[in-house]
């Protein structure tokens, strides 16, 4: 996700005493002896996997080719295999998940297999050319997740031991997936736990709402006070002026941030929220895209805020903060000046040229044919997930006395009205169904074998098993060993390694330990019912 982006995130055990058939399928190695390029295979799936269903009217026996990728390095027959659910990106996107990430850590300690699934409707595996409402229809939720089920029990490996002997549910297959992916990979466990031995959900958004206003809340609680505060003020003078329609200030507000062309108010107030995440989607880099590993990580969040709280800032910019002071009986807009420095020098040159600052190729989002546009795109794909099932649209708080880090200009409106110019009657016209996801359980979900894994200041947390409505008065706090919270942590990133866990912080190590465990109980759980399938055949 950038929603659950994507925008949206490596030593050699034994590979075993590998008959010869085993080919190594992988590309070029790293200095640390793991692949880095894997081979692109497809697989002949269904488009359309329930002939049966009224929603999926007209039918179709169709396939398309869905790709996946797989690493074989640590895999000894009979191992368990290990399925990374793609999400809402390329299979290539993900390859660091076989290479140094969650994949490797459990193949490395379980002589497992592991394989990753693109997505339908992402990458290279769409069912068809263009993505009309029409074409899109079989981008649902059930649809996705049969992908996975009907792939495990019928993929084959060519030339690799084993290969044509993998199936489910004859052997244990075990899912990981992260955001998007993670909730796809609890609801593969509820759907399929006759086929899919278990799974592990990182950061998985498994209840739905329309609006979503938490999505800043991990930010407001956890981001530098200062700059917080100076945002909350900053927003909360802005809006003072909608609310009196003061168009003369508004005006010198959208040109202190060099926007002073973008008309539409709330795409003025995205822009603007960009550094901080606005709705959807956004160009730069914000508290969702830091990391505990340096090489992974991007600080744009925390310099943006150093630009707020600048202690230094020249006084060209700290005159700023009291250019619109006449319009705020006399007080200063604190950070003001810093705020519109980042803004001028990190969003708004990513507009090749201001006279198109008020388009759709740049700051605008208000022109109807750009949404209808039917090439296939990952932004066409996730909208219409998101306009059909899984809402979480990113809105200023429902309480409007309570502080904001984007302008209250920003309700589900903004946001409903690209899925309406996107696909008209092809979605429903007040946001999604959400019964499509809560289907599933919601917050109460639960399968054998379904571990939970969240990050405690990952901006999407309210939405996860941990989400603090999910333990009314409690702060997410949950009971038993299939959750684990980490502390400090964001979006899914237990799924990032760097194939050494001892040098990992603390908190990522106890989680990657308690993930091998996990999975090394359900494997032994997994031969103690086989062995006793057999003892009881045998009788
Ligand atoms: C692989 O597992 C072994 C044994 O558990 C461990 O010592 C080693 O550090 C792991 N290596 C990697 C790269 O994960
Ligand atoms: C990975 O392999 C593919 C197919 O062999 C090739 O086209 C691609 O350029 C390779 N990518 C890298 C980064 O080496
Ligand atoms: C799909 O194949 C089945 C079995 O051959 C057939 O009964 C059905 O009519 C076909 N459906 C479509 C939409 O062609
Ligand atoms: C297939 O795999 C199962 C489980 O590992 C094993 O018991 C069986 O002998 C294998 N079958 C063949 C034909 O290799
Ligand atoms: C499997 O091995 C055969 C013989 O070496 C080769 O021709 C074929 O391309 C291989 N298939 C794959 C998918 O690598
Ligand atoms: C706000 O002011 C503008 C120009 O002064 C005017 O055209 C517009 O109708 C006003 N809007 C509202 C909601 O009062
Ligand atoms: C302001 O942001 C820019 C761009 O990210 C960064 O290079 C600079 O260090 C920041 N300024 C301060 C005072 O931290
Ligand atoms: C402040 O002055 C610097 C150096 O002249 C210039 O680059 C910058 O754009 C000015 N900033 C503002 C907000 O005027
Ligand atoms: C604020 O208002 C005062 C009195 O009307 C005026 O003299 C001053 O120039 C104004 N300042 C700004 C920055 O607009
Ligand atoms: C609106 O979007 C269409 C399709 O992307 C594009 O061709 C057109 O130039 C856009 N118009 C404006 C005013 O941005
Ligand atoms: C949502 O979808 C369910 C299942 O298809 C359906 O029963 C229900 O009527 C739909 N709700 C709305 C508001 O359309
Ligand atoms: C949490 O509960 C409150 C109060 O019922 C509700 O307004 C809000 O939308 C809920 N948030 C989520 C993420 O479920």
């Amino acid at each position: 996700m950038k929603l659950l982006a994507t925008i949206a995130a490596a030593s050699v055990a034994v590979v075993g005493a590998a008959p010869a058939l085993e080919s190594r399928q992988v590309g070029p190695t790293g200095d640390d002896g793991r692949p880095t390029n894997y081979t692109v295979y497809s697989f002949d799936q269904l488009i359309d996997h329930f002939p049966n269903s009224s929603r999926y009217v007209p039918h179709t026996n169709a396939t398309f080719s869905q790709k996946y990728v797989f690493d074989n390095t640590y895999y000894k027959p009979c191992g368990p295999i290990f399925l990374y659910i793609g999400g809402e990106t390329s299979v290539q996107s993900r390859f660091s998940n076989l290479e140094n990430g969650i994949i490797q850590t459990l193949m490395n300690a379980t002589n497992g297999l592991g394989i990753i699934l693109e997505n339908r409707y992402y990458g290279e595996s769409y069912p068809y050319n263009t993505s009309t409402t029409e074409q899109l229809r079989f981008l649902t939720t059930e649809q996705t997740i049969a992908d996975n089920a009907y792939f495990a029990q019928h993929v084959k490996l060519e030339n690799v031991t084993d290969g044509d002997n993998l199936t489910a549910p004859s052997r244990p297959w075990i899912l990981y997936g992260g955001s998007l992916a993670g909730a796809q990979t609890a609801f593969s466990l509820v759907e399929y736990q006759d086929l899919l031995w278990g799974g592990i959900a990182s950061s998985a958004p498994v209840h739905v709402v329309k609006a979503f206003p938490e999505w800043y809340y991990p930010i407001q609680k956890f981001g530098p006070s200062d700059c917080i505060t100076r945002i909350n003020n900053i927003i909360d003078k802005m809006d003072s002026l909608v609310q009196q329609n003061n168009t003369r200030a508004i005006q010198q507000l959208k040109e202190i941030f060099g926007l002073g062309t973008l008309s539409d108010i709330r795409d003025f107030a995205q822009t603007i929220a960009f550094p901080i995440g606005g709705p959807l989607n956004y160009p730069t880099y914000t508290w969702q895209e830091l990391n505990w590993y340096p090489a992974y990580d991007n600080r744009g969040f925390f310099e943006f805020c150093n630009n707020v709280t600048n202690q230094n800032a020249p006084e060209n910019v700290t005159a700023v903060d009291t250019m619109l002071s006449n319009y705020t009986n006399g007080q200063a807009w604190t950070g003001l000046g810093g705020y519109a420095e980042y803004v001028k020098n990190v969003v708004v040159p990513i507009c090749p040229s201001e006279d198109l600052i008020d388009t759709t190729q740049c700051f605008s989002t208000q022109n109807k044919t750009y949404w209808a546009e039917t090439t296939n795109s990952v932004l066409r794909s996730y909208m219409y997930t998101t306009c059909t099932e899984q809402g979480a649209y990113q809105t200023a708080p429902f309480d409007p006395n309570q502080p904001s880090l984007i302008s209250r200009v920003l309700q589900v409106d903004y946001t409903q009205q690209w899925c309406t110019w996107g696909f008209r009657d092809g979605v429903p016209p007040n946001g999604p169904n959400t019964t499509f996801y809560e289907q599933y359980g919601g917050y109460n979900i639960s399968a054998p074998r379904l571990a939970f894994i969240d990050g405690a200041a990952d901006v999407w947390n309210e939405l996860c098993y941990h989400g603090r409505n999910a333990t009314a008065g409690h702060d997410g706090l949950r009971y038993g060993d299939n959750q684990l919270l980490i502390t400090g942590a964001g979006h899914h990133w237990d799924s990032y390694g760097i194939l050494n866990i001892s040098a990992e912080p603390d908190f990522i190590r106890a989680a990657h330990e308690w993930e091998i465990r996990k999975v090394s109980g359900w494997l032994q759980e997994w031969d103690q019912s086989h062995s006793s399938e057999k003892v009881k055949d045998e009788l």
